[in-house]
C-alpha cells in the first residue's frame, strides 16, 4: 500500500500506540472500582462522567505535550487548544461512559491526529477485551497487529449495521432511521460506545455504523480505521469553527454503501475512501 510521506507521522503513530494502551489501563483501574465513583450528568440524565473521564484525558493530553508541545489537542472533557504545527489530536479519553459506569465491558479509549482537515491516525483500545485498533494514513489498519481488510460481499442484508443516537436528534428521527434500516432489509445493534462500533466496522463485525449526530471525539479514530481497512466514510467538517460541533456520523464497508447512504440521505460523492 502506498503511503502519503507526511512528516511526523510515524513517529505520533508510534506514540498513540503507547499513549492508547497506558490511558486504557487508567481506565481498567477506575472501572474495576466503579462502584466508588460519583457519576455526574451532563446534558441530560443518560449523558455522564465521572473522574475517569477527565484523569484519562488529562493523561493522554500530558502525554502528547511532553512529546509534540506544537501539536493541537481536542478532548471531549477539556475542549480545544490549538496548535500550530498542523497536527490535532482529537481524543475521547472514555467512549461509551453510560456502560463503563453501569459495568458493561462496551468502552474505549479513542486517538485521533488530524492534518490538512483529514484524520491521518486512528487507535482505539478496548481494555476490557485487550483489543488495539490502529491505523495510520496510507499504512492500512490493524486489530492486535492483524490486517484488517473488508469484503464486498457484506451488505446490510446479510450482516450487521450499528446505530446510535442521543438527546441532540428527536425520538422521531431516531424512529424513522431505524425503520428505513429495517425496511430494506437490514437489522441493526447499539452497544453503546460509537467508536468501539466503528472499529468494529473496520474489523468487519459490524457492515456499517450510522449516528446522526456525533462529535470529533467520538468519529474520527473509527473513520481513519474504517478507511485504512477499505472501508468509506462520510466527512466530519473539521474548520475551526465546526470541531467541537455535531455531524451526521456513517461509515461502512464497501457491499454498504448504496443502502447507507440512501438511508441517512448523504450524496456518495462526497465520501472518503481509499
Ligand atoms: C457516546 C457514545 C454513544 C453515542 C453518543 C456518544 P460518550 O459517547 O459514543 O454510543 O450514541 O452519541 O456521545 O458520551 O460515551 O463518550
Ligand atoms: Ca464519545
Ligand atoms: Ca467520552
Amino acid at each position: 500500500m502506498n503511503s502519503p510521506s507526511i512528516a511526523g507521522l510515524d513517529e505520533r503513530f508510534q506514540l498513540a500506540q503507547v499513549v492508547v494502551q497506558e490511558a486504557g489501563k487508567l481506565a481498567f483501574h477506575y472501572f474495576k472500582e466503579r462502584d466508588k465513583l460519583v457519576i455526574e450528568t451532563k446534558r441530560d440524565p443518560q449523558d455522564v462522567v465521572s473522574i475517569a473521564d477527565r484523569e484519562v484525558e488529562e493523561l493522554i493530553r500530558s502525554r502528547f505535550a511532553e512529546a509534540f508541545s506544537d501539536d493541537g489537542v481536542l478532548g471531549e472533557e477539556y475542549g480545544l487548544q490549538n496548535g500550530n504545527s498542523g497536527f490535532t489530536w482529537v481524543v475521547d479519553p472514555i467512549d461509551g461512559t453510560s456502560p463503563f459506569v453501569n459495568g458493561m465491558p462496551n468502552w474505549c479509549v479513542s486517538i485521533a491526529l488530524l492534518h490538512d482537515g483529514s484524520p491521518v491516525l486512528g487507535v482505539i483500545y478496548a481494555p476490557c477485551f485487550d483489543e488495539t485498533y490502529a491505523a495510520r494514513a496510507g499504512g492500512g489498519a490493524t486489530l492486535n497487529g492483524n490486517p484488517l481488510s473488508l469484503s464486498p460481499d457484506k451488505t446490510i442484508r446479510n450482516a450487521v449495521t450499528g446505530i446510535g443516537a442521543n438527546s441532540h436528534v428527536t425520538p422521531a428521527f431516531v424512529a424513522r432511521m431505524v425503520e428505513s434500516l429495517l425496511e430494506a432489509g437490514g437489522n441493526f445493534i447499539r452497544n453503546g460506545s460509537g467508536a468501539l462500533m466503528l472499529a468494529y466496522v473496520a474489523a468487519g463485525r459490524l457492515v456499517g455504523y450510522y449516528e446522526p449526530y456525533m462529535h470529533a471525539w467520538d468519529c474520527l479514530a473509527g473513520y481513519c480505521l474504517v478507511k485504512e481497512a477499505g472501508g468509506w466514510y462520510h466527512p466530519f467538517p473539521t474548520g475551526q469553527e465546526q470541531l467541537t460541533r455535531g455531524a451526521p456520523v456513517v461509515a461502512g464497508g464497501p457491499g454498504a454503501l448504496d443502502d447507507l447512504t440512501r438511508i441517512a440521505g448523504i450524496d456518495a460523492a462526497s465520501l472518503a475512501h481509499t
